[in-house]
């Protein structure tokens, strides 16, 4: 009989999805595996809801996951490591590939004991951690980064860009355009729009000096004439309150619903811009899910594959502990690392933030040692000064 492991993917969609489930199906047949894809990650394992990969028609191109998703805390269930193990053991299920962020994978711990590879995929790039020294050496992060960042990261940057993005308009009509980004807690997305040269970019990590801050817009767009400022959508004020949530919508990890800090400075900042131009022109633009949306980019692709097939072989090999899969940066390169689980306490090891050496919270902006590490995924987009007249 053939060995039978299962496939789940859980949280938000990231582009490179269904990239990762060919991989994991081509894998496995060439090693005469049988994989069963849980439908709405955690929440098709608990109702024992799966269908057999052999059975799809996966086009890996197109970005989002056949297998659908779901937000599931299965902390809050009672008695769910031992439904969980069951439905394992009644479906001959050997082994478990988790692909999923934060939340995802915060599911793994409960149940670590069984033959899991974790996969880390979230356009918020919060999975990792960055041990590192005096030096900033990029070898000393683990995981790199998430699958799915490099391509929503890549978009943001043009997204703010003069070359693809909306700087143009910005200049010709003398505009603030304010910018969402997703990232609830960490601003891994917004840091990245520092790619494509925004003038301010604000960030969950660090709430907004806003009196400081007011002085240095007001500066800035006496100098240029327009300005585009980045804020992530889990902003906040000084006194911890977000720019803007939604309390009435949270979500089983208990999570509000975010989109709309935009707005909320656009509103802040017209109220008290009002005395000095025209507030007509202070806009704010959400791209919101099209950062997760359409195909993966290649940088995505190529590591989806790659990750895809190390899963499988580890799951072949039949390990006897969850293990997390890393994308780590050597000397010549980048490849795949693979961490016992058992090696961190929680998700909370696991779960990383941006610090000073990314972003300068007095200048609101990313530093050249952010720059330096977002380098080696995505390309820079860089702003000609002489562009427009004042
Ligand atoms: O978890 C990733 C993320 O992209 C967050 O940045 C965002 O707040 C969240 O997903 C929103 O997604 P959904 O509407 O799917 O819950």
């Amino acid at each position: 009989m053939k060995k039978r492991i299962g496939i789940l993917t859980g949280g938000g969609d990231v582009q490179a999805l269904n990239k990762v489930i060919a991989s994991v199906k081509d894998t496995a047949d060439a090693l005469n595996i049988e994989v069963v894809g849980f439908i709405k990650g955690w929440k098709g394992v608990l109702e024992s809801n799966y269908v057999n990969l052999s059975t799809l028609s996966i086009k890996s191109a197109i970005g989002g996951t056949i297998l659908k998703s779901s937000r599931t805390d299965i902390s809050k269930i009672e008695n769910s490591c031992e439904l969980v193990l069951n439905n394992f053991k009644k479906s001959k299920i050997k082994g478990l590939l988790v692909i999923g962020g934060e939340d995802t994978i915060s599911n793994a711990f409960m149940i670590r004991s069984f033959p899991l590879v974790l996969i880390s995929k979230t356009i918020d790039n919060d999975v990792g951690r960055f041990e590192y020294d005096q030096e900033f050496r990029l070898e000393n992060i683990i995981n790199y980064f998430t699958l799915g960042f490099p391509t929503a990261a890549e978009k943001i940057a043009s997204f703010v860009s003069l070359r693809e993005g909306l700087r143009t308009t910005a200049y010709s009509h003398e505009r603030i355009i304010i910018v969402e980004s997703m990232g609830m807690h960490t601003g891994w997305l917004a840091l990245s729009s520092g790619m494509g040269y925004p003038d301010f970019i604000i960030l969950p990590e660090f709430p907004l000096k806003y009196d400081s801050f007011l002085d240095k817009v007001i500066k800035k767009y006496e100098e240029q004439r327009h300005l585009i400022i980045v804020v992530a959508e889990g902003g906040k004020w000084m006194d911890g309150s977000y720019f803007y949530s939604e309390r009435d919508e949270i979500e089983d990890f208990d999570h509000p619903r975010f989109g709309g800090s935009a707005i909320a400075l656009k509103n802040r900042l017209k109220k008290d811009l009002a005395r000095y131009f025209d507030t007509r022109n202070i806009n704010s633009v959400n791209p919101s899910y099209l950062y997760r949306s359409g195909a993966p980019n290649e940088v995505d692709q190529f590591w989806a594959v790659k990750l895809g097939k190390s899963a499988v072989k580890l799951l072949a090999d039949g390990m006897n502990e969850a293990n997390f899969l890393a994308i780590q940066k050597d000397k010549s390169g980048f490849k795949i690392q693979n961490f016992p689980l058992s090696r961190f306490n929680s998700i909370d090891e696991l779960h990383r933030f941006i610090d000073e050496r990314f972003y300068d919270p007095e200048e609101f902006q990313i530093t050249e040692n952010g720059k330096k590490y977002l380098r080696e995924i995505i390309r820079e987009i860089p702003l000609d000064k002489s562009y427009g007249i004042k």
